[in-house]
């Protein structure tokens, strides 16, 4: 038995996608089902041989319904394997943060990963949402668990990664968008990715593919900047087995997460030792 399947492919690491804009005419991802089968061809290229399409959902914006991307999904499906493709696509949804997410859910206009207790959760870029902690309790009590998508990239938690740590405790799990590790959105988000990958605050990794070109396709060397902040035990865990678990709706192990505290800098250690001040 081979559960991480890492022997399979020599010592090139497996991951599923649990992030992926790849469900044509939906969305801002793939325009058409020729663009899908080139980012499933980049898939293929890099090892991934299953994937989670998650069209964004926004309130009047992007409002494509499970039922219309089930049967886009259905036709993919079978574009690929018609193309010698190995890849298997799910479905899922990136949806919107708002407090509807249990009434669309229940509507049938949203899917959760795969149809399984997981959500992936997109907050908005420069700001969280007050009522984030009350949507995260009744998603638990509904028996959903949020996934963060990309919360490197959220302003909010750049400028203090200890608000993501928050939300854990509360019971949501995260998603780190590889790209951000290559520096895709910035130093900024890239450094917080790293932060938040070192005190335990990522449980999948995703590539958030939009499109074949750019630097979303280049998942191996992104992987490969991954295995410097992680072991081998959670490299397999995020990119891989938890994600497997999200296809099989089992509960994921998780590791506490870790307070991120600010390093001093030089400068303040001076002043302090001077007596000119420096937060206390
Ligand atoms: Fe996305």
């Amino acid at each position: 038995m081979n559960p991480g399947g890492r022997g399979e492919r020599g010592s090139e690491q497996p991951m599923i996608d649990v992030h992926s804009h790849i469900l044509p005419m939906v969305d801002d991802g793939a325009e058409d089902i020729e663009e899908a089968i080139e980012i499933a061809r980049i898939y293929e290229e890099n090892g991934v041989e299953k994937a989670i399409a998650t069209p964004h959902f926004i309130e009047g914006t992007n409002s494509s319904t499970k039922e219309k991307n089930s049967a886009i999904l259905d036709r993919l499906n079978e574009a690929l394997a018609d193309n010698g493709i190995n890849l298997r696509v799910y479905l899922g949804n990136e949806i919107y943060v708002t407090m509807d997410v249990l009434k669309y859910l229940k509507d049938g206009l949203i899917s959760s990963l795969n149809s399984s207790r997981y959500l992936l959760i997109e907050l908005p870029m420069l700001d969280i949402p007050l009522y984030i902690e009350q949507l995260i309790y009744q998603l638990l009590l509904k028996g959903y668990v949020p996934v963060i998508a990309h919360p490197e990239r959220n302003a909010r938690i750049v400028e203090n990664p200890n608000i993501l740590y928050d939300l854990i405790t509360k019971g949501a799990l995260a998603q780190l968008n590889l790209p951000s590790l290559e520096g895709m959105y910035g130093e900024e988000v890239k450094s917080t990715g790293e932060i938040l990958l070192k005190h335990n605050m990522i449980h999948f990794v995703g590539t958030d593919i939009h499109m074949p070109h750019g630097m979303a396709s280049k998942i191996k060397r992104s992987i490969e900047i991954l295995k410097s902040f992680t072991d081998l035990e959670t490299l397999d865990r995020i990119t891989n087995i938890n994600s497997q678990c999200i296809l099989d709706n089992k509960p994921i192990e998780v590791d506490s997460p870790i307070q991120y505290k600010k390093q001093r800098s030089f400068l303040y250690f001076l002043k302090s030792k001077l007596n000119l001040g420096g937060d206390k």
